[in-house]
Protein backbone atom coordinates (compact mmCIF):
# COMPACT_ATOMS: atom_id res chain seq x y z
CA UNK A 1 0.00 0.00 0.00
CA UNK A 2 1.33 3.34 -0.81
CA UNK A 3 1.27 6.08 1.26
CA UNK A 4 -1.74 8.83 1.52
CA UNK A 5 -2.26 11.92 2.88
CA UNK A 6 -3.24 12.66 6.40
CA UNK A 7 -7.43 12.10 6.67
CA UNK A 8 -9.18 15.51 7.43
CA UNK A 9 -12.55 13.69 8.73
CA UNK A 10 -13.59 10.87 10.35
CA UNK A 11 -16.53 8.94 11.38
CA UNK A 12 -16.68 6.49 13.95
CA UNK A 13 -19.13 3.26 13.62
CA UNK A 14 -20.05 1.48 16.59
CA UNK A 15 -21.96 -1.54 17.19
CA UNK A 16 -23.12 -3.52 20.27
CA UNK A 17 -23.40 -3.34 23.08
CA UNK A 18 -23.06 0.07 25.44
CA UNK A 19 -19.28 -0.22 26.42
CA UNK A 20 -18.46 -0.09 22.40
CA UNK A 21 -20.10 3.13 22.19
CA UNK A 22 -18.21 4.65 24.82
CA UNK A 23 -15.04 3.09 23.46
CA UNK A 24 -16.50 4.83 19.62
CA UNK A 25 -16.61 8.26 22.05
CA UNK A 26 -12.95 7.43 23.35
CA UNK A 27 -11.40 6.88 19.61
CA UNK A 28 -13.19 10.30 18.53
CA UNK A 29 -11.75 12.06 21.36
CA UNK A 30 -8.36 10.48 20.26
CA UNK A 31 -8.50 11.11 16.73
CA UNK A 32 -9.82 14.75 17.80
CA UNK A 33 -6.67 15.68 19.79
CA UNK A 34 -4.89 14.99 16.89
CA UNK A 35 -6.56 17.79 14.75
CA UNK A 36 -9.02 15.46 12.66
CA UNK A 37 -13.00 16.42 12.43
CA UNK A 38 -15.89 14.86 12.35
CA UNK A 39 -17.11 14.35 9.44
CA UNK A 40 -20.87 16.24 8.80
CA UNK A 41 -23.75 13.75 8.47
CA UNK A 42 -24.13 12.92 4.63
CA UNK A 43 -20.40 14.09 4.21
CA UNK A 44 -17.84 11.38 3.28
CA UNK A 45 -14.95 11.02 5.55
CA UNK A 46 -11.05 10.35 5.54
CA UNK A 47 -10.92 8.28 7.58
CA UNK A 48 -14.12 5.29 9.48
CA UNK A 49 -13.42 3.41 11.82
CA UNK A 50 -15.33 0.47 11.96
CA UNK A 51 -16.52 -0.79 15.69
CA UNK A 52 -17.16 -3.87 16.05
CA UNK A 53 -18.99 -6.34 18.08
CA UNK A 54 -18.46 -9.99 18.11
CA UNK A 55 -21.11 -11.12 20.30
CA UNK A 56 -23.21 -12.99 18.16
CA UNK A 57 -23.35 -14.68 14.54
CA UNK A 58 -22.09 -13.03 11.32
CA UNK A 59 -20.33 -10.40 13.17
CA UNK A 60 -17.38 -10.88 11.06
CA UNK A 61 -19.26 -11.42 7.07
CA UNK A 62 -20.66 -8.32 8.24
CA UNK A 63 -17.22 -6.18 8.79
CA UNK A 64 -16.65 -7.13 5.59
CA UNK A 65 -19.52 -6.45 3.80
CA UNK A 66 -19.03 -2.88 5.61
CA UNK A 67 -15.69 -2.94 4.35
CA UNK A 68 -16.71 -3.57 0.83
CA UNK A 69 -19.08 -0.80 0.63
CA UNK A 70 -16.86 1.86 2.13
CA UNK A 71 -16.45 4.39 -0.85
CA UNK A 72 -16.09 8.17 -1.25
CA UNK A 73 -18.27 10.15 -3.90
CA UNK A 74 -15.19 9.91 -6.17
CA UNK A 75 -14.94 6.21 -5.65
CA UNK A 76 -11.61 6.42 -3.55
CA UNK A 77 -12.04 4.43 -0.32
CA UNK A 78 -11.22 5.88 2.95
CA UNK A 79 -8.34 4.58 5.45
CA UNK A 80 -9.72 2.00 7.45
CA UNK A 81 -9.35 1.21 11.45
CA UNK A 82 -11.35 -2.53 12.32
CA UNK A 83 -11.51 -1.64 15.92
CA UNK A 84 -13.66 -3.59 18.78
CA UNK A 85 -14.60 -7.63 19.36
CA UNK A 86 -14.08 -8.61 15.91
CA UNK A 87 -10.75 -6.86 15.74
CA UNK A 88 -9.26 -8.98 18.85
CA UNK A 89 -10.63 -12.04 17.86
CA UNK A 90 -10.26 -12.44 14.04
CA UNK A 91 -7.25 -9.78 13.42
CA UNK A 92 -4.99 -11.42 11.26
CA UNK A 93 -7.78 -12.78 9.17
CA UNK A 94 -9.37 -9.26 8.69
CA UNK A 95 -5.78 -8.15 7.29
CA UNK A 96 -5.41 -10.93 5.42
CA UNK A 97 -8.54 -10.97 3.78
CA UNK A 98 -9.02 -7.18 3.45
CA UNK A 99 -6.62 -5.23 1.86
CA UNK A 100 -8.60 -1.56 2.22
CA UNK A 101 -8.69 -2.49 5.73
CA UNK A 102 -4.75 -0.63 7.21
CA UNK A 103 -5.49 -1.09 10.91
CA UNK A 104 -6.99 -3.07 13.16
CA UNK A 105 -6.73 -2.51 16.58
CA UNK A 106 -8.77 -4.39 20.30
CA UNK A 107 -10.20 -3.00 22.90
CA UNK A 108 -7.50 -2.81 24.90
CA UNK A 109 -5.52 -1.38 22.30
CA UNK A 110 -7.11 1.55 21.11
CA UNK A 111 -5.52 3.90 22.42
CA UNK A 112 -2.57 3.57 20.29
CA UNK A 113 -4.69 4.22 17.58
CA UNK A 114 -2.67 7.87 16.34
CA UNK A 115 0.32 5.65 16.28
CA UNK A 116 -1.30 3.41 14.22
CA UNK A 117 -2.26 6.11 11.87
CA UNK A 118 0.80 8.08 11.46
CA UNK A 119 1.82 4.01 9.87
CA UNK A 120 -1.36 3.75 7.98
CA UNK A 121 -0.50 7.45 6.44
CA UNK A 122 3.25 6.21 5.28
CA UNK A 123 1.10 3.01 3.86
CA UNK A 124 2.24 0.70 6.24
CA UNK A 125 -0.51 -1.42 7.88
CA UNK A 126 -0.54 -2.75 11.41
CA UNK A 127 -2.30 -4.34 13.80
CA UNK A 128 -2.25 -4.23 17.64
CA UNK A 129 -4.27 -6.41 19.57
CA UNK A 130 -2.04 -6.31 22.70
CA UNK A 131 -4.29 -6.69 26.18
CA UNK A 132 -2.35 -4.61 28.80
CA UNK A 133 -4.94 -4.34 31.38
CA UNK A 134 -5.90 -0.48 32.13
CA UNK A 135 -3.41 0.87 29.51
CA UNK A 136 -5.74 2.84 27.63
CA UNK A 137 -7.06 4.83 30.30
CA UNK A 138 -3.90 6.48 31.10
CA UNK A 139 -3.18 7.82 28.25
CA UNK A 140 -6.55 8.75 26.74
CA UNK A 141 -7.15 12.21 26.22
CA UNK A 142 -9.70 14.23 29.11
CA UNK A 143 -13.75 13.81 28.49
CA UNK A 144 -14.97 16.99 25.91
CA UNK A 145 -18.11 17.14 25.75
CA UNK A 146 -20.62 15.04 26.82
CA UNK A 147 -24.53 14.72 26.48
CA UNK A 148 -26.96 14.60 29.44
CA UNK A 149 -26.64 11.13 29.08
CA UNK A 150 -22.77 9.79 29.70
CA UNK A 151 -21.57 6.41 29.94
CA UNK A 152 -18.41 5.71 32.43
CA UNK A 153 -16.84 2.41 31.89
CA UNK A 154 -15.46 1.19 35.53
CA UNK A 155 -14.79 -2.60 34.86
CA UNK A 156 -13.78 -4.57 31.76
CA UNK A 157 -13.39 -7.82 31.00
CA UNK A 158 -15.26 -11.27 32.58
CA UNK A 159 -13.74 -14.06 34.45
CA UNK A 160 -17.18 -16.01 34.54
CA UNK A 161 -16.67 -18.30 30.89
CA UNK A 162 -20.61 -18.81 30.35
CA UNK A 163 -20.10 -21.81 27.98
CA UNK A 164 -21.74 -19.36 25.02
CA UNK A 165 -19.88 -16.14 25.53
CA UNK A 166 -17.01 -14.71 23.45
CA UNK A 167 -16.52 -11.71 25.99
CA UNK A 168 -14.00 -13.72 27.69
CA UNK A 169 -11.82 -14.33 25.04
CA UNK A 170 -12.17 -10.90 23.35
CA UNK A 171 -12.29 -8.34 26.56
CA UNK A 172 -10.06 -10.37 28.33
CA UNK A 173 -9.68 -10.75 32.51
CA UNK A 174 -12.16 -8.72 35.02
CA UNK A 175 -10.47 -5.60 35.73
CA UNK A 176 -11.78 -2.32 37.71
CA UNK A 177 -10.35 0.93 36.80
CA UNK A 178 -9.04 2.73 39.89
CA UNK A 179 -11.71 5.04 41.87
CA UNK A 180 -9.77 8.08 42.40
CA UNK A 181 -9.73 8.05 37.86
CA UNK A 182 -13.43 7.00 37.87
CA UNK A 183 -14.47 10.24 40.18
CA UNK A 184 -12.36 12.53 37.97
CA UNK A 185 -14.11 11.07 34.91
CA UNK A 186 -17.52 11.54 36.46
CA UNK A 187 -16.36 15.18 37.48
CA UNK A 188 -15.27 15.81 33.42
CA UNK A 189 -18.57 14.60 32.66
CA UNK A 190 -20.69 16.32 34.80
CA UNK A 191 -18.83 19.93 34.19
CA UNK A 192 -19.25 18.86 30.67
CA UNK A 193 -22.96 18.58 30.67
CA UNK A 194 -23.62 14.89 31.72
CA UNK A 195 -26.45 15.09 34.03
CA UNK A 196 -27.06 11.19 34.26
CA UNK A 197 -23.82 8.27 33.85
CA UNK A 198 -24.84 4.88 33.43
CA UNK A 199 -21.11 2.73 35.01
CA UNK A 200 -20.50 -0.04 32.45
CA UNK A 201 -19.08 -2.84 33.10
CA UNK A 202 -19.24 -6.91 31.80
CA UNK A 203 -19.60 -7.39 35.14
CA UNK A 204 -20.14 -3.92 36.76
CA UNK A 205 -21.20 -5.07 39.73
CA UNK A 206 -17.97 -6.95 40.50
CA UNK A 207 -15.97 -3.41 40.51
CA UNK A 208 -14.08 -3.10 43.59
CA UNK A 209 -11.24 -0.11 44.61
CA UNK A 210 -9.73 1.73 46.80
CA UNK A 211 -11.65 5.05 48.25
CA UNK A 212 -10.04 8.07 49.00
CA UNK A 213 -9.29 6.54 52.57
CA UNK A 214 -8.04 3.63 51.23
CA UNK A 215 -10.48 1.56 52.29
CA UNK A 216 -11.85 -1.17 49.68
CA UNK A 217 -15.40 -0.72 48.63
CA UNK A 218 -17.58 -2.03 46.09
CA UNK A 219 -19.93 -0.72 43.56
CA UNK A 220 -21.63 0.56 46.00
CA UNK A 221 -19.48 2.75 47.58
CA UNK A 222 -18.80 3.93 44.11
CA UNK A 223 -22.17 5.04 43.78
CA UNK A 224 -22.54 6.76 47.15
CA UNK A 225 -19.50 8.54 46.09
CA UNK A 226 -21.21 9.96 43.08
CA UNK A 227 -23.98 10.35 44.40
CA UNK A 228 -22.45 13.85 46.11
CA UNK A 229 -21.31 15.37 43.19
CA UNK A 230 -24.15 18.39 42.77
CA UNK A 231 -24.94 18.70 39.49
CA UNK A 232 -25.20 14.85 38.74
CA UNK A 233 -29.12 13.93 39.04
CA UNK A 234 -29.07 10.27 37.96
CA UNK A 235 -26.78 7.22 38.43
CA UNK A 236 -27.54 4.06 36.45
CA UNK A 237 -25.37 0.73 36.00
CA UNK A 238 -25.33 -2.59 33.84
CA UNK A 239 -24.66 -5.61 33.07
CA UNK A 240 -24.74 -7.12 36.45
CA UNK A 241 -23.96 -11.03 37.02
CA UNK A 242 -25.98 -12.13 39.93
CA UNK A 243 -23.22 -14.07 41.12
CA UNK A 244 -21.64 -10.78 42.41
CA UNK A 245 -24.98 -9.04 43.83
CA UNK A 246 -24.27 -7.49 46.79
CA UNK A 247 -25.82 -6.94 49.98
CA UNK A 248 -24.53 -2.77 49.80
CA UNK A 249 -25.66 -2.87 46.39
CA UNK A 250 -29.15 -3.82 46.90
CA UNK A 251 -29.72 -1.42 49.97
CA UNK A 252 -28.12 1.04 47.60
CA UNK A 253 -31.27 1.14 45.60
CA UNK A 254 -33.37 1.70 49.07
CA UNK A 255 -31.48 4.79 49.90
CA UNK A 256 -29.66 6.45 47.26
CA UNK A 257 -32.44 8.90 45.62
CA UNK A 258 -30.25 9.21 42.55
CA UNK A 259 -29.81 5.76 41.85
CA UNK A 260 -32.49 5.00 39.48
CA UNK A 261 -34.93 2.12 39.68
CA UNK A 262 -34.20 -0.16 37.39
CA UNK A 263 -31.82 -3.25 37.38
CA UNK A 264 -30.54 -5.13 34.17
CA UNK A 265 -29.79 -8.66 35.56
CA UNK A 266 -29.23 -11.16 32.84
CA UNK A 267 -30.59 -14.78 33.38
CA UNK A 268 -30.45 -16.31 30.03
CA UNK A 269 -33.07 -19.57 30.63
CA UNK A 270 -35.30 -20.40 33.50
CA UNK A 271 -34.00 -24.13 33.11
CA UNK A 272 -31.48 -25.43 36.13
CA UNK A 273 -29.95 -27.90 33.51
CA UNK A 274 -29.63 -25.47 30.92
CA UNK A 275 -28.05 -23.00 32.78
CA UNK A 276 -25.80 -25.72 34.40
CA UNK A 277 -24.76 -26.07 31.06
CA UNK A 278 -24.02 -22.66 30.56
CA UNK A 279 -21.92 -22.12 33.32
CA UNK A 280 -24.09 -19.63 34.63
CA UNK A 281 -23.63 -20.87 38.60
CA UNK A 282 -27.31 -19.76 39.40
CA UNK A 283 -30.32 -21.20 39.45
CA UNK A 284 -33.67 -20.35 38.29
CA UNK A 285 -34.69 -20.07 41.91
CA UNK A 286 -31.96 -18.32 42.92
CA UNK A 287 -32.12 -15.40 40.48
CA UNK A 288 -36.02 -15.06 41.77
CA UNK A 289 -35.22 -14.79 45.39
CA UNK A 290 -32.59 -12.00 44.39
CA UNK A 291 -34.97 -10.48 42.28
CA UNK A 292 -36.96 -10.12 45.72
CA UNK A 293 -34.65 -9.11 47.68
CA UNK A 294 -34.36 -5.35 45.43
CA UNK A 295 -37.97 -5.40 45.51
CA UNK A 296 -38.20 -5.25 49.13
CA UNK A 297 -36.15 -2.37 49.00
CA UNK A 298 -37.30 -0.86 46.01
CA UNK A 299 -41.22 -1.92 44.92
CA UNK A 300 -41.46 0.22 42.01
CA UNK A 301 -38.35 -1.16 40.42
CA UNK A 302 -38.04 -2.29 37.02
CA UNK A 303 -36.44 -4.85 36.12
CA UNK A 304 -35.18 -6.30 32.67
CA UNK A 305 -32.87 -9.31 31.71
CA UNK A 306 -31.16 -10.81 28.75
CA UNK A 307 -32.34 -14.60 27.62
CA UNK A 308 -30.71 -17.04 24.71
CA UNK A 309 -33.01 -19.73 23.33
CA UNK A 310 -32.28 -23.03 21.66
CA UNK A 311 -28.86 -23.42 23.47
CA UNK A 312 -27.71 -26.85 22.36
CA UNK A 313 -29.70 -29.71 24.13
CA UNK A 314 -32.42 -27.46 25.27
CA UNK A 315 -36.13 -29.66 25.27
CA UNK A 316 -39.58 -28.60 24.95
CA UNK A 317 -40.04 -28.61 28.05
CA UNK A 318 -36.75 -26.63 29.60
CA UNK A 319 -37.97 -23.47 27.03
CA UNK A 320 -41.27 -23.65 29.16
CA UNK A 321 -39.09 -23.36 32.05
CA UNK A 322 -37.85 -20.28 30.66
CA UNK A 323 -41.60 -18.55 29.54
CA UNK A 324 -42.97 -19.65 33.69
CA UNK A 325 -39.48 -17.44 34.69
CA UNK A 326 -41.15 -14.58 32.84
CA UNK A 327 -43.93 -14.92 33.60
CA UNK A 328 -43.10 -14.82 37.44
CA UNK A 329 -40.72 -11.83 36.51
CA UNK A 330 -43.01 -9.49 34.47
CA UNK A 331 -40.13 -8.09 33.33
CA UNK A 332 -40.19 -3.99 32.01
CA UNK A 333 -37.93 -5.06 29.34
CA UNK A 334 -35.68 -7.98 28.09
CA UNK A 335 -33.38 -9.06 25.14
CA UNK A 336 -33.65 -12.25 24.01
CA UNK A 337 -31.52 -13.50 21.38
CA UNK A 338 -31.01 -17.13 19.39
CA UNK A 339 -28.35 -19.10 20.80
CA UNK A 340 -25.31 -18.33 18.09
CA UNK A 341 -22.22 -20.84 18.65
CA UNK A 342 -19.03 -18.66 19.08
CA UNK A 343 -15.75 -20.06 18.07
CA UNK A 344 -13.43 -21.11 20.68
CA UNK A 345 -16.07 -21.18 23.19
CA UNK A 346 -17.34 -24.72 24.98
CA UNK A 347 -20.94 -24.32 23.58
CA UNK A 348 -19.91 -24.50 20.13
CA UNK A 349 -18.65 -28.21 20.69
CA UNK A 350 -21.62 -29.63 21.99
CA UNK A 351 -24.01 -32.06 20.75
CA UNK A 352 -27.59 -31.95 20.41
CA UNK A 353 -27.96 -27.99 18.49
CA UNK A 354 -31.53 -26.73 17.97
CA UNK A 355 -33.20 -26.52 14.66
CA UNK A 356 -33.47 -23.41 13.29
CA UNK A 357 -37.03 -23.52 12.75
CA UNK A 358 -37.30 -24.67 16.21
CA UNK A 359 -35.24 -21.37 17.31
CA UNK A 360 -37.47 -18.88 15.30
CA UNK A 361 -40.53 -20.76 16.91
CA UNK A 362 -38.84 -20.09 20.83
CA UNK A 363 -37.77 -16.58 19.89
CA UNK A 364 -41.27 -15.56 18.83
CA UNK A 365 -43.08 -17.01 21.43
CA UNK A 366 -40.54 -15.50 24.19
CA UNK A 367 -40.69 -12.05 22.35
CA UNK A 368 -44.58 -12.05 22.82
CA UNK A 369 -43.66 -12.92 26.55
CA UNK A 370 -41.75 -10.09 26.92
CA UNK A 371 -43.62 -8.09 25.14
CA UNK A 372 -46.86 -7.91 26.80
CA UNK A 373 -44.96 -7.83 29.99
CA UNK A 374 -43.21 -4.12 28.53
CA UNK A 375 -46.64 -3.27 27.48
CA UNK A 376 -48.17 -4.40 30.82
CA UNK A 377 -45.20 -2.34 32.71
CA UNK A 378 -45.86 0.85 30.97
CA UNK A 379 -49.76 1.03 31.18
CA UNK A 380 -49.20 0.58 34.63
CA UNK A 381 -47.07 3.77 34.54
CA UNK A 382 -50.01 5.91 33.43
CA UNK A 383 -50.95 8.18 36.00
CA UNK A 384 -47.56 8.27 37.37
CA UNK A 385 -46.01 11.67 37.84
CA UNK A 386 -42.16 11.58 37.39
CA UNK A 387 -39.23 13.36 35.84
CA UNK A 388 -37.89 12.95 32.97
CA UNK A 389 -34.47 13.69 31.25
CA UNK A 390 -35.13 15.50 28.18
CA UNK A 391 -32.40 13.99 25.58
CA UNK A 392 -33.18 15.01 22.25
CA UNK A 393 -36.06 16.88 20.11
CA UNK A 394 -38.89 14.76 18.77
CA UNK A 395 -39.71 14.82 15.38
CA UNK A 396 -43.40 17.19 16.25
CA UNK A 397 -43.12 21.18 16.64
CA UNK A 398 -42.33 21.52 20.29
CA UNK A 399 -41.89 17.90 21.28
CA UNK A 400 -39.21 16.56 23.44
CA UNK A 401 -37.76 13.12 24.01
CA UNK A 402 -36.18 11.60 27.16
CA UNK A 403 -36.69 9.04 29.41
CA UNK A 404 -38.15 8.22 32.47
CA UNK A 405 -36.41 6.95 36.18
CA UNK A 406 -37.90 3.60 34.65
CA UNK A 407 -35.70 3.56 31.47
CA UNK A 408 -38.93 4.16 29.68
CA UNK A 409 -38.86 6.67 26.17
CA UNK A 410 -41.35 9.51 27.02
CA UNK A 411 -42.44 11.47 24.53
CA UNK A 412 -43.94 15.31 25.79
CA UNK A 413 -45.11 18.56 24.07
CA UNK A 414 -44.00 22.00 25.95
CA UNK A 415 -41.40 24.15 27.02
CA UNK A 416 -37.79 22.59 27.83
CA UNK A 417 -34.17 21.91 26.68
CA UNK A 418 -31.97 19.17 26.28
CA UNK A 419 -30.58 18.44 30.13
CA UNK A 420 -33.45 19.61 31.70
CA UNK A 421 -34.96 17.45 34.24
CA UNK A 422 -38.75 18.09 33.91
CA UNK A 423 -41.95 16.83 35.33
CA UNK A 424 -44.21 14.82 34.14
CA UNK A 425 -47.03 13.03 34.34
CA UNK A 426 -47.23 9.77 32.35
CA UNK A 427 -50.61 9.85 29.86
CA UNK A 428 -50.62 6.76 27.26
CA UNK A 429 -48.71 4.18 26.75
CA UNK A 430 -47.16 2.07 24.36
CA UNK A 431 -45.37 -0.94 23.86
CA UNK A 432 -42.43 1.26 23.59
CA UNK A 433 -42.72 4.53 24.50
CA UNK A 434 -45.22 6.65 26.52
CA UNK A 435 -46.61 10.45 25.97
CA UNK A 436 -46.18 12.28 29.12
CA UNK A 437 -47.93 16.05 29.53
CA UNK A 438 -45.10 18.71 31.24
CA UNK A 439 -46.24 19.76 34.81
CA UNK A 440 -43.43 21.53 35.85
CA UNK A 441 -40.71 22.92 33.52
CA UNK A 442 -37.38 22.61 34.86
CA UNK A 443 -35.99 24.88 37.24
CA UNK A 444 -33.79 27.79 35.69
N1 LIG B 1 -25.51 -16.56 21.33
C1 LIG B 1 -26.63 -15.84 21.59
N2 LIG B 1 -26.68 -14.87 22.50
C2 LIG B 1 -25.55 -14.59 23.18
N3 LIG B 1 -25.29 -13.69 24.14
C3 LIG B 1 -24.00 -13.81 24.50
N4 LIG B 1 -23.41 -14.78 23.78
C4 LIG B 1 -24.35 -15.29 22.97
C5 LIG B 1 -24.35 -16.32 22.00
N5 LIG B 1 -23.27 -17.04 21.74
C6 LIG B 1 -26.31 -12.80 24.70
C7 LIG B 1 -26.52 -13.05 26.20
C8 LIG B 1 -25.85 -11.87 26.82
C9 LIG B 1 -26.09 -10.79 25.78
C10 LIG B 1 -25.21 -9.61 25.87
O1 LIG B 1 -25.89 -11.46 24.55
O2 LIG B 1 -27.90 -13.04 26.47
O3 LIG B 1 -26.37 -11.54 28.10
FE1 LIG C 1 -20.32 -13.46 28.74
FE2 LIG C 1 -21.20 -14.76 30.93
FE3 LIG C 1 -19.18 -12.99 31.12
FE4 LIG C 1 -21.68 -12.12 30.62
S1 LIG C 1 -20.97 -13.19 32.49
S2 LIG C 1 -19.78 -11.45 29.58
S3 LIG C 1 -22.47 -13.75 29.34
S4 LIG C 1 -19.12 -14.92 30.01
Amino acid sequence: MTGTSTPKTYRVKSFGCQMNVYDGERMAELLAAKGISPAADGEDADLVVLNTCHIREKAAEKVYSDIGRLKKADGSKPLIAVAGCVAQAEGEEIMARAPAVSMVVGPQAYHRLPELLDKAVQGERATDTDMPANAKFDVLPQRRRSGPSAFLTVQEGCDKFCTYCVVPYTRGAEISRPYKDLIAEAEKLVENGAREITLLGQNVNAWSGDDAKGQNIGLDGLIRQLDRLPDLQRIRYTTSHPMDMSEGLIAAHGDVEKLMPYLHLPVQSGSDRVLKAMNRSHTAESYLRLLDRFRAVRPDIALSGDFIVGFPGETDAEFEETLRLVDAVRYAAAFSFKYSPRPGTPAAEMDRMIAAEVMDERLQRLQAAVNRDQLAFNQASVGRTCDVLVERKGKLPGQWLGKSPWLQSVHFIGDAAIGDLVTVELAEAGPNSLSGRLLQAAAA
